[in-house]
């Protein structure tokens, strides 16, 4: 299920943005690419469940709204990011089965294994994209309510059908943006999770509902404020909660200030700590790779945090 966390004012631009970027790209697409049709369909069914939402929420979808979106996050709605980033995430899962991505993924999951304290009631995954993260938490605690939060629709798409339907769906790999078409498609099954589910949201403007642990990686250093997006995140865990925190931190010099702020992991310690978290762990090293062909991968280094709530 997808609910819609946006603030009244900020739905129109939302709803009619993202309405509109779909049928520019269904109407782009060369229907001599081999997998134009399958791109088409995620678009098509975005229209579909767009106009479904709209109506729902008395979104006039002929009217633009307001909202503050930031050209990083921009860039995650499109679906060759979507496609890209939901190849990386699940890959392990289709055919392919290449396990490149499974250090990010499997640490997060042993480090709240090691650190959270009882069973979580509420867990909140802010900036999910196609939702590998809330699939691993919601199998391992079968009894709590996972939730993953992202503005990119059709990675909310994605990331529903296959956490919480029985359906097949089929992934691209990357290489998309290959001169020499070498892309190819891949099926992963559904999981058919009941105690998961996925909202819009946009981690600038929107608060994230409370939670026992929130899980967030690779999101914050898209965000212009890391200040503010660590408050946003301190302010939605619960007292003695846990939050389990990753991020490439300090690579882009261009970025402005507030965007720099996690640039060491002395400064991702401070941010937590002045926000009310007792550091339990903290490390860097793990890779996060990705590919961009059989022959080629880009490799960054994945920064951890593990914080309890006062
Ligand atoms: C690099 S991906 C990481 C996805 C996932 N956490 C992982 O580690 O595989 C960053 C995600 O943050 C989302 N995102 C970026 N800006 C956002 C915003 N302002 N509000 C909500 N989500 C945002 C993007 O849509 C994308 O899915």
């Amino acid at each position: 299920m997808i609910t819609c966390f946006l603030k009244e004012k900020e739905r129109n631009q939302y709803f009619v943005s993202q309405k509109s970027y779909l049928q520019k790209a269904i109407a782009a697409l060369d229907d001599f690419w081999i997998h134009s049709g399958m791109i088409k369909a995620w678009c098509t069914e975005g229209i579909e469940q767009i106009d479904k939402f709209a109506a729902l929420h008395r979104v006039n979808l002929t009217e633009w709204g307001e909202g503050e979106i930031s050209e990083k996050t921009k860039k995650y709605t499109q679906w060759a990011e979507t496609m890209r980033l939901a190849f990386f995430q699940y890959s392990r899962f289709t055919e392919k089965k290449y396990a490149r991505s499974e250090a990010l993924y499997s640490t997060l999951v042993s480090l709240a294994a090691t650190w959270h304290q009882g069973m979580p009631e509420k867990i909140i995954i802010p900036g999910c994209g196609p939702g590998r993260s809330v699939l691993d938490f919601a199998r391992i605690y079968k009894n709590s309510q996972v939730e993953g939060l992202d503005y990119s629709f059709l990675a909310l798409l994605l990331a529903d059908r296959i956490v919480c339907s029985d359906k097949r769906t089929a992934l691209l790999r990357r290489d998309v943006y290959s001169e020499d078409d070498i892309s190819a498609k891949y099926l992963v099954e559904g999981f058919s999770l009941s105690n998961a589910e996925f909202g819009i949201s946009n981690l600038i403007t929107c608060e994230i509902p409370e939670c026992d642990l929130l899980v967030c990686s690779n999101t914050v250093n898209l965000l212009p404020n890391h200040e503010a997006a660590v408050r946003k995140i301190a302010d939605a865990v619960r007292s003695d909660g846990t939050v389990i925190f990753a991020d490439l931190i300090g690579w882009r010099l261009d970025r402005p200030q507030a965007q720099r702020r996690l640039n060491s992991d002395a400064s991702m310690k401070e941010l937590f700590e002045m926000f009310g978290f007792q550091t339990l762990d903290l490390f860097s090293g793990v890779p996060y790779i990705e590919a961009e062909s059989d022959d080629q991968e880009t490799c960054y280094k994945e920064h951890f945090y593990v914080g309890r709530k006062r």
